[in-house]
This record gives structure tokens, sequence and C-alpha cells, in this order.
């Protein structure tokens, strides 16, 4: 059966139009008769990064709103989703081996439907359903307001697909379902997509052109979760320095630093983090917006990529090696409190061993706190698997990995240890994963402070704790108060 891009029966759509949808549909079911209304469960998994992590509770939030309910494992659901990611080869592999599990649990109760959620449905499309026919439905990252309509025609046995990409779709209007959070800290994505085309990154295929969301829809949001008791809340976007929202009554451009200026007023009580930045986009109105309001933290996630100009040039990245070391100086300039931490990928396509260096050159002179590190894994489609050779040996490329992994453990050491004597404020997210007698939060840089529980404090309180003792992955500490 040929299977369009955005395939659905009519007698589906009518379906979820009768508010008919939260049924078990066995094949020769009769759809012009009253069908029993039986609470169904999706159970939703999270593959990759922290926009897809978002997704997934907006989705959760379209699916609630439809009358399914959401459940905490695989087993017990009747519509499992993987929300998946194609950044690197070994994050596709992992989501393939999942789908393979999964076919245990379809075998057990074959009218479970199996859905792709996300990039991987977006780059593969009808791959899964018409070639590998593992899955029931395929949805791309624009397409989650149609999983209704496509949960109906697979409960119909039909296949259903929808990857198209939207240059308008923000789910603005979408209030997410805070899926198994710590009612402490949430994301909240500001922008969708990203127009960079750094050469190397499948990202522009798979979720497809930025766009921007409303400024009023996101400080309805972080107002929202401030009256729930949210303390900490993260803007995302794939570049969120390039954020740009016209009001369509005033016709006002709302820059991301405009907005920074906004949620950090609308939310004097929270915390407010956002990533990614992009070097070439990270203004210093930013930087001085950041140092005006004392609840924007202290750390920026500004992924370098490469060390070395000749290589940032092949990877489109758009800026050199100068124009990093510059912002990162205004950083130094403007906040001088703040953290640092990047994104690496090593072995790309023809660096030398010289230029390698310069990327470690580079990790010092910024002195990043944290830092995440990949081997180059060619992507099908993009610029550089269309235009140059993955020609660095895998062997190389792992020796320059561990390089990389142990100059960061160095550097993060010792930032750490600079920090023992200092006290700094830290949210309390929860019990620390080694001991239940500590707590764990993090600091305004984003660093993980452990300390020993005391009198009334618990999780979402803000304390002040004096660094006695570090390790290259923690602080440690004594609270004050
Ligand atoms: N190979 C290795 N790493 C990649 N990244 C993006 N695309 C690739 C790729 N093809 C890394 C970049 C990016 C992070 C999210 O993933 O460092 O910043
Ligand atoms: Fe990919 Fe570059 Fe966009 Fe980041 S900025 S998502 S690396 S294309």
């Amino acid at each position: 059966m040929l299977i369009s891009p955005y395939f659905c029966s009519k007698e589906s759509k009518e379906m979820v139009k009768e508010g008919k949808v939260p049924v078990s549909f066995p094949k020769d079911v009769d759809t012009g008769t009253d069908l029993e209304k039986v609470e169904q469960t999706f159970y939703i998994e999270s593959y990759g990064c922290q926009m897809n992590f978002s997704d997934s509770e907006i989705v959760a939030s379209i699916l609630a709103e439809t009358g399914f309910k959401a459940v905490n494992s695989a087993d017990e659901a009747d519509f499992i989703f993987l929300n998946t990611c194609s950044i690197r080869e070994k994050a596709e592999d992992s989501v393939r081996k999942r789908l393979s599990e999964l076919q245990i649990l379809k075998k057990r109760k074959p009218e479970r439907i199996i859905g792709v959620l996300g990039c991987m449905a977006e780059r593969l499309k009808t791959k899964f359903l018409e070639e590998e026919k593992i899955v029931d439905i395929v949805a791309g990252p624009d397409a989650y307001r149609d999983l209704p309509l496509l949960i109906a025609g697979a409960g119909m046995g039909e296949k259903g697909v929808n990857v198209f990409l939207s240059r308008e779709e923000t789910y603005g209007d979408v209030s997410p379902l805070r899926l198994g959070s710590n009612g402490i800290t949430a994301f909240l994505s500001i922008m969708r997509g990203c127009d960079n085309m750094c050469s190397f990154c499948v990202v522009p295929f798979t979720r497809g052109r930025e766009r921007s969301r409303d400024l009023f829809s996101i400080l309805a949001e972080v107002s929202d979760l401030a009256g729930k008791g949210y303390r900490e809340v993260t803007l995302l976007g794939q570049n969120v320095d390039s954020y740009r929202w016209v009001n369509p009554d005033s016709f006002d451009t709302v820059s991301f630093a405009d907005l920074l200026r906004r949620v950090a007023k609308e939310a004097p009580g929270m915390r407010i983090r956002f990533s990614t930045s992009h070097p070439k986009d990270i203004t210093d109105e930013v930087l001085e917006t950041i140092a005006s309001y004392p609840n924007i933290c202290r750390y920026i996630h500004l992924p370098v990529q490469s060390g070395n100009s000749r290589i940032l040039e092949l990877m489109n990245r758009t800026y050199d090696r100068q124009w990093y070391r510059e912002r990162v100086n205004a950083i130094r300039r403007i906040l001088p409190d703040c953290a640092i931490s990047s994104d690496i990928i090593v072995g790309f396509c023809s660096e030398t061993e010289d230029e390698f260096e310069e990327t470690l050159e580079m990790m010092t002179f910024a002195d990043y706190t944290l830092c995440y590190m990949f081997q180059y894994s060619e992507r099908p489609g993009t610029p550089a698997a269309k235009r140059l050779t993955d020609d660095i040996p895998p062997e190389v490329k792992q020796t320059r990995l561990e390089k990389t992994i142990q100059l960061q453990r160095n550097l993060s050491l010792k930032s750490n240890l600079k920090d023992i004597g200092k006290t700094f404020e830290v949210l309390i997210e929860g019990n620390s994963r080694k001991s239940a007698s500590h707590f764990s939060g993090r600091n305004s840089q984003n660093k993980v402070v452990v300390f020993p529980k005391f009198g009334q404090a618990k999780p979402g309180d803000f304390v002040q704790v004096l660094v006695t003792d570090a390790t290259s992955g923690t602080l440690l500490g004594k609270p004050l108060s």
C-alpha cells in the first residue's frame, strides 16, 4: 500500500470529530454505531535533547485533552510512543534497539499501537511503516496535533503518517502536561526549528524552519509555572539568541534580550535559564540583561564545536576562532561570575592533529565548567555528507575524544576546587543520588551541589551553602541557613 505523507482515512477523521477517539478500534468495527468508551492509556519515552523532552510534554497534553491517560511503563500502555533523536548514528541505534524490544510487547497484545515521533520520524518518513513494518504511527515534530487522528486511524488498522513541517507551528496554545516532573524545574520551548545549516547537523531537516513563539503565551506559561510552585524554568530553542517575535497588534519586534527581561520580571521568585546560545548571535545586550536580573542564571551554554577557524568554516558555523574568543571575553567582562559550557565535535572531515590541538587550546581558554564531547557522525542528507569526506579513522576520533574528555575532567576539577570557601545560593532539587541523608541541587552556575539535610529544608527551597570540598562533577558543602 502506498502511504502518503499525511495518511488518515475519512472515517477516522469523522470519529475524532464525534469525540469517539478514546476507544479501541478493532478492524471490523462498525464506525456508524456508538462505541463503548474505555479509558485508554499512553506511554511516551523520550530520547535526545531537552527539546524532545519538552515536546513529549506537549504530546502528552494533546493526548490527555483527547481523553487518554498517561501511564508510567510501556507494559501498561495501549499506545507506546518513542520521541526520537537523529543527531548521531548512535542515537538512532538506541531507538532501533528499543523498537525491536517493543515488538515483544506488541506480540503479547497485538492491538497495542506503537508510534515513532520526532526527528527519526521526520528523517525516515514511511520507512518504519512500509519497509520495516514495525510501527503503526509516524509523526514528525510539527504533526503532534494530528496524533488523535492518527491514533483513530491506527485503531482501525490503518498506518498513519504525518511528517509535514510547518512554518508556523509553535504549540504556543498547548499547555504542556509535566510528565515525571519534580515540580521544581521545568522546560519551556520559546521557538522551534533552526535556520543555521551547520554542515554536520540534521536538525534543520528534521525540525524545519526557525519560528518564535508568541511572547504572551510564554509569559502566561511562566506565570502558570510560578503559580504552581515551580522555582526554575529553562527557555529552550535550537538557537535562543535568534528569538524574534513581531507583535501583530503593535508591530513591535521582541528580541531575545527583551524576552529575557519580560520573563525575569514576570517571575521574580523563579530562576531563569536558557539553552542553546549560538556564538554568532549572542549579543552584549543579552549579556547585560543577564547582569541586570539576579534571577537569570549565570550560566551560558555556548557550543564552540571546534577551536580551529578552517574547520569552523567547513562546519558553516559562520564565526571563527577569534570571534569566539571575543565572545568569551565579553562574557568574562560583563558577567565575571558566569560559567560557560560547550559542545565539541572531534574528527570532523579532514581535521588535522594541529587543528584538533586548537580545540584543546580553546577549551582551556574558555575554561569550560562542562562540555558535551562527540565524535563526528556523518548524517545522511546533510551538507557535510554531500560535499565532504568523513575521512578521520574511528580510532583517531576515539583518541581525540579521550583527550578532550581528560582535559575537561581537569578543567572541571580545577574550576570546582576554586569554589571551595565560596557560598552559593542553591535550589534544592531532591535527594542526592548517593545518600538519602543529603540533598542535591544546583547553583546559578549550574554546578551540582550536595550537602547534608537540615531543619525544615525541602526540595524547592533556596538555601545558602558554603562549599567545603569538590570533585570534578560535584561541589560538596554545608548549609548556612
Ligand atoms: N556528529 C556529531 N555530533 C553532532 N552534533 C550535531 N550533529 C552532530 C554530528 N553529525 C552535536 C553538536 C551539537 C550537539 C547538540 O550535538 O555538538 O551542538
Ligand atoms: Fe544544528 Fe547548528 Fe542548528 Fe545547532 S545551530 S541545531 S548545530 S544547525
